[in-house]
């Protein structure tokens, strides 16, 4: 087998442990990703000291299994990549220092790579012998995960500008917070994903911010907010309970869990498709979309983007679910375009981890 440009992807930024082989940066060899949602559950979110502890254990595994599995060994690797930024600081340091002593005793460059920006190559790679054609330039890329909410302007996988972003909480956060509220599981997103199909959407939704009449920016915390209500009802002190009662009006009726969950659903992914259609009206000359994130695994979502698809003749790149989610195929993946980029010039051994993003 030939093993130009075999890449290392490490991806430890959040509560997955991940490595991947990936050859002439689209062809997945191999693809391990070591969940902690079960070390995380019984706290309802990502415990940072107990995300880093569980990577230090089980990143060489990790690695040890995406090498095997690929069929290649360690010697057939030509660069190793690594998600430096951004996410818990913590947990991105076990897998830099994983990355950089692994090239540094096999003799290849080391590149750090952007998190969110990796996400945005995750509908551009495919297993061996399979990997999607290569996409057309320009195109708007939409990045929708536990920490991002974000619409970018793509000249190439490497040279991305943001054009638009929350300006609270992210897509994910807010799924996961209101499955909280309605008593589902960790994590929240996939869980209220299946309850809201079993509900109705009710008329009028909730509110999606639409912050300006031009704006590309997105703001969920309202959303949860009016779901939280919807569910638990308006707080209401005595005086304006009284002042309810007198004008005869009963108190706002409460919504079952799968109707808020639908409801919400409606109108957060309605949300993100409003301000995706203002960017690619915007930017007509981009014929391409690529979407990334643990949201673009998302059904409601994946439905629509399929009818923008048709609708508007874009080629829209919606990664598989195992592409969508933390991964390091994506990482080894944008790591090859970048060092194509720099001429194989790696980053110096004193690259460091840092906890927000460039991009
Ligand atoms: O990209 P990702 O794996 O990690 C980050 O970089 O944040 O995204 C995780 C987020 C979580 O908030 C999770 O609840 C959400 O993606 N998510 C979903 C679905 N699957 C994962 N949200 C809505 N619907 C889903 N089907
Ligand atoms: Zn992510």
């Amino acid at each position: 087998m030939s093993t130009a440009n075999v890449i290392l992807g490490i991806e430890t930024s959040c509560d997955e442990t991940a490595a991947a082989v990936v050859r002439g940066g689209r062809e997945v060899l191999s693809n391990v990703i070591a969940s902690q949602h079960d070390l995380h559950a019984e706290y309802r979110g990502v415990v940072p000291e107990i995300a880093s502890r569980a990577h230090a254990e089980r990143v060489l595994p990790v690695v040890r299994r995406a090498v095997a599995d690929a069929g290649v060994a360690l010697e057939d690797l030509n660069a190793v990549a690594v998600g430096n930024r951004p996410g818990l600081i913590g947990s991105l340091l076990v897998g830099v220092a994983a990355a950089k002593a692994l090239a540094w005793a096999l003799g290849v460059p080391v590149i750090g790579v952007d998190h969110v920006q990796a996400h945005l190559v995750g509908g551009l790679i495919g297993p061996a012998g399979a990997a999607p054609a290569p996409a057309r330039f320009p195109a708007i890329g939409l990045v929708v995960s536990g920490g991002h909410t974000s619409l970018y302007l793509c000249e190439s996988t490497v040279r991305i500008g943001r054009i638009g972003a929350t300006i609270d909480d992210a897509v994910g956060e807010a799924y996961d917070k209101v499955a909280a509220v309605l008593g589902l599981g960790f994590p929240g997103g996939p869980n209220l994903d299946k309850l809201a199909r079993t509900g109705r959407a009710h008329s009028p939704g909730f509110p999606i911010a639409r912050i300006a009449p031009e704006s590309l920016d997105f703001s969920f915390s309202g959303l949860k907010t009016a779901a939280l209500y919807a569910f638990r009802g308006v707080p209401e002190d005595e005086r304006s309970r009284r002042k309810r009662e007198t004008r005869g009006e009963a108190s706002t009726a409460l919504l079952s869990a799968p109707d808020v969950a639908a409801t919400f659903q409606g109108a957060a992914i309605g949300a993100v498709m409003l301000k995706l259609e203002r960017a690619l009206e915007r930017h007509a000359e981009c014929r391409t979309l690529l979407v990334g994130g643990g949201v673009s695994a998302n059904s409601l979502l994946r439905e629509r983007l399929g009818l923008l698809a048709a609708a508007r003749g874009i080629d829209v790149r919606l990664p598989p679910t195992e592409y969508c989610l933390d991964n390091g195929a994506m990482i080894a993946a944008l790591g090859h375009d970048l060092l194509a980029e720099r001429g194989w010039k790696g980053d110096e051994l004193s690259m460091s981890a840092t906890p927000t993003t460039a991009v």
